[in-house]
């Protein structure tokens, strides 16, 4: 069997990962449905369909049983773009509104409280500045003929979030303006985000440039912004060990963010082509045949084991250097040369796959939750950093196995 696949592995804190909600303790599906009335220009959310829908939902947590909770969202393709949009931010905003709430809670609850320090308000003004900046770009192009596409999409997907906004406080105290937190929906967080053109790829053929498309933030800028938000784009001509290597790829990025000085004092960790995680994927990729040992290989961490994950530490290997790291398994006790070869609440949390033939029919496999092929499963009642690390909605141990999903009625079993 010829397969090409595209997988993706996920760098957040632990913190960040999966949550669920709280209310529906029974395995059914919830659906919801948003109508539209064009002549008030009212949206409303109910849970039985109606003619004039515009957006529709199914959800379904299973967080204790797969590890994952479903949505799917259809929206009506008769109705204007910026209907359809900001529906579908109205019917998940209202849907998974719980697992928003514990996410915030989980995330950033407290992170900037009033009274703003310095930093908090610069921060704020940054993410207004922001806004206030991509709102006046679309405007401008909007009163360009031709208008881009590509603006069309950024209005869309700013409609969408303010549905996501209101889906989640429709029939809830409104924020009270003065004093709140910060909006959560003011953090439109960003890390690096990969495009792939699947148009332009033939299996066994050269990958032509174009196919896979990369954009950075950048977090480190010289003069004071801490936190910033320039986003760079550059076309790189792909490489399977670039959508999974954490090391940032883009020349002029790594650059801007201090990467060659990291390289100096520290050596290849820093490196794009000689982190551990890049000369384990060089080493094993000729390892993967199919869907099944692609998941291997995206979950592989051998730590303790594997010459890769050697470190100048003590003990003298860390499960950062792995595929998939499993910073929690690195004794508080160790030595090491720097934070993020030691013990943290870090690692991949999950692992998504597809392959061109399964994204035709929007499908993937999926397994939640830090990798146990080698290791133990992470557990929160054994984790020394559970009590500064809140996980509402969490199932204590991640001990999933892969689904495979292409609707929320149809999530069923990955078979390895
Ligand atoms: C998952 O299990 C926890 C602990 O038993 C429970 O509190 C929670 O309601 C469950 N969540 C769901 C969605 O079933
Ligand atoms: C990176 O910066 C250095 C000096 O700051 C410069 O010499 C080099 O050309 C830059 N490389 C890239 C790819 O921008
Ligand atoms: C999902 O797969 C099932 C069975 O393979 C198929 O009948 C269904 O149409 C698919 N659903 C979607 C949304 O593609």
């Amino acid at each position: 069997m010829k397969v090409t696949i595209v997988a993706v592995l996920t760098f957040f804190q632990l913190l960040v990962f999966v949550t669920s909600i709280n209310v529906i303790t029974d395995a059914g599906s919830v659906f919801m449905t948003v109508t539209w009335d064009k002549s008030t220009n009212k949206y409303k959310i109910q849970s039985n369909t109606a003619n004039n829908w515009a957006a529709k939902a199914e959800f379904l947590n299973q967080i204790n049983t797969t590890g994952w909770s479903y949505l799917d969202v259809t929206t009506n393709r008769d109705l204007p773009d910026d209907v359809q949009a900001y529906a579908a931010g109205l019917v998940e905003g209202y849907i998974t509104s719980d697992l928003i709430k514990n996410h915030w809670i989980n995330t950033i609850e407290g992170y900037c409280k009033q009274p703003f320090n310095p930093y908090c308000q610069r921060l704020l003004n940054f993410m207004k500045d922001n806004i206030n900046y991509m709102n006046q770009f679309i405007k401008f192009m909007d009163s360009k003929n031709p208008y881009s596409a590509y603006t069309h999409q950024m209005k869309l997907f700013l409609l969408q979030v303010d549905g996501l906004r209101d889906g989640y406080y429709y029939d809830k105290e409104p924020p009270s303006g003065g004093n709140t937190d910060l909006d959560p929906f003011g953090f439109y967080y960003n890390n690096q985000w990969m495009v792939l053109d699947y148009k332009k790829f033939t299996p066994g053929q050269p990958i032509k440039s174009g196919t896979l498309t990369s954009y950075r933030t950048v977090t480190r800028l010289p003069r004071n912004w801490r936190l910033f938000c320039i986003i760079r784009k550059s076309e790189i001509l792909a490489k399977l060990q670039h959508s999974v290597s954490s090391v940032i790829a883009i020349p002029k990025v790594f650059n801007m963010s201090g990467g060659p000085e990291n390289v100096k004092k520290y050596g290849d960790w820093f490196s794009y082509d000689g982190s551990p995680r890049a000369k384990i994927f060089k080493r094993d990729q000729d390892k993967v045949v199919d869907l099944k040992s692609m998941i291997k290989l995206m979950r592989y961490n051998d730590f303790t084991n594997d010459p890769l994950s050697k470190c100048n530490c003590t003990p003298p290997y860390s499960a950062e250097n792995a595929i998939s790291a499993r910073s929690d398994l690195n004794p508080a006790s160790g030595t090491y040369p720097f934070q993020a070869l030691g013990h943290r609440s870090h690692g991949g949390t999950d692992m998504k796959l597809t392959n061109k033939e399964m994204f035709q029919n929007l499908e993937f496999v999926a397994v939640s939750g830090p990798t146990y092929d080698q290791q133990p499963p992470f557990d929160w009642t054994k984790a020394d950093f559970s009590k500064d690390c809140p996980h509402n909605g969490h199932p204590n141990v991640f001990k999933f196995n892969p689904v495979y999903f292409n609707s929320t009625s149809n999530v069923r079993p990955f078979y390895r």
